[in-house]
C-alpha cells in the first residue's frame, strides 16, 4: 500500500517523537488504513491498532500484515468497558483526528486508564475557529500550510475514510476539554491546522521494603 499525506499524516512525526523510549506496547484509536500503526511498529514491541470502521480496519489489517501489529474493530470506549483494552498496559497510547468523533472528556480520561505507570499519551485533534482571533491565527498559518501542502504535491488519504465535522470544538472548548479531562498535560496549537495533547501517567509508587521502612524508623525524630 502507498504512502500519502494530509493534515493528519503532518503530525506524525511529533506523535512518534512522544513515544517512551523502550515502548513495549502502543495503541492508535481510530487508526484509520493504519499507516501510523505501520510507524509505531517500527519502535514499539506490538501495537494494537482500533477503528470502529469495518472497511478501515480491514485496510488498516492489510497495511500491517506481517508486523507486529493487532487490528481491532471497535468503538473504543465499549472495547475498554468489555474489558478488550486492558488498563494500565500500555506504554504509548495516540489518536489522530478521532477525538472529536467520541465523547471527548470521556476517550481521554479512559486513553489515560489505559497507560502503565510513566506511559505516555500523544492526541492530535481538530477544532474550528470560532473567534475572531481564531479566525486571525489560521489566516496567518494558511500560507505556511498551503506551502506545505504544495511541497507534498497536495493532500490525499484512503478511500473510505469515515469523516464528521458536526462534533468538532471550538479551540477555547478543545483546550478546556483537554486540561480538566488531564489536569498537567500539556496542550498546543500546531501549525498545521490541529492541536497536541501530551500527558505522561504517574510514575508507580515507590515500594517501602522491610528494608526502607527500618533505616527510615532508625532516624533520630526530627526537631
Ligand atoms: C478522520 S479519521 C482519522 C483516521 C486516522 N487516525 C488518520 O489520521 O488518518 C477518524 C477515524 O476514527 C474512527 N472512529 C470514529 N469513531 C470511533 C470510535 N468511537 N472508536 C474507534 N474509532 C473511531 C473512524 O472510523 C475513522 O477511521
Amino acid at each position: 500500500m502507498t504512502d500519502y499525506w494530509n493534515l493528519n499524516v503532518a503530525h506524525h512525526a511529533r506523535i512518534l517523537r512522544a513515544m517512551p523510549p523502550n515502548c513495549r506496547s502502543a495503541l492508535d484509536i481510530g487508526c484509520g488504513d493504519g499507516l501510523l500503526a505501520q510507524k509505531l511498529a517500527a519502535r514499539a514491541k506490538w501495537v494494537v491498532a482500533l477503528d470502529t470502521s469495518p472497511e478501515m480496519a480491514e485496510q488498516a489489517r492489510r497495511r500491517t500484515a506481517g508486523l507486529d501489529v493487532e487490528v481491532v474493530e471497535a468503538d473504543f470506549l465499549a472495547a475498554v468497558r468489555d474489558g478488550v483494552l486492558p488498563r494500565r498496559s500500555f506504554s504509548f497510547v495516540t489518536s489522530v483526528a478521532a477525538l472529536h468523533h467520541m465523547d471527548p472528556e470521556a476517550a481521554l480520561q479512559t486513553m489515560a486508564s489505559l497507560l502503565e505507570p510513566g506511559g505516555r499519551l500523544a492526541v492530535a485533534g481538530l477544532a474550528m475557529s470560532r473567534s475572531a482571533l481564531d479566525w486571525l491565527i489560521a489566516a496567518a498559518q494558511m500560507p505556511l500550510v498551503q506551502t506545505i501542502r504544495l511541497a507534498h504535491g497536495g493532500a490525499s488519504g484512503p478511500d473510505g475514510m469515515p469523516v464528521s465535522f458536526d462534533a468538532i470544538p471550538s479551540w477555547t472548548q478543545a483546550r478546556t476539554t483537554a486540561l480538566e479531562a488531564l489536569p498537567g498535560a500539556r496542550w498546543r496549537r500546531t501549525l498545521q491546522l490541529r492541536y497536541l495533547i501530551e500527558w505522561t501517567a504517574p510514575p508507580a509508587p515507590r515500594l517501602v521494603t522491610a528494608h526502607t521502612l527500618r533505616s527510615t524508623m532508625d532516624h533520630p525524630p526530627l526537631p
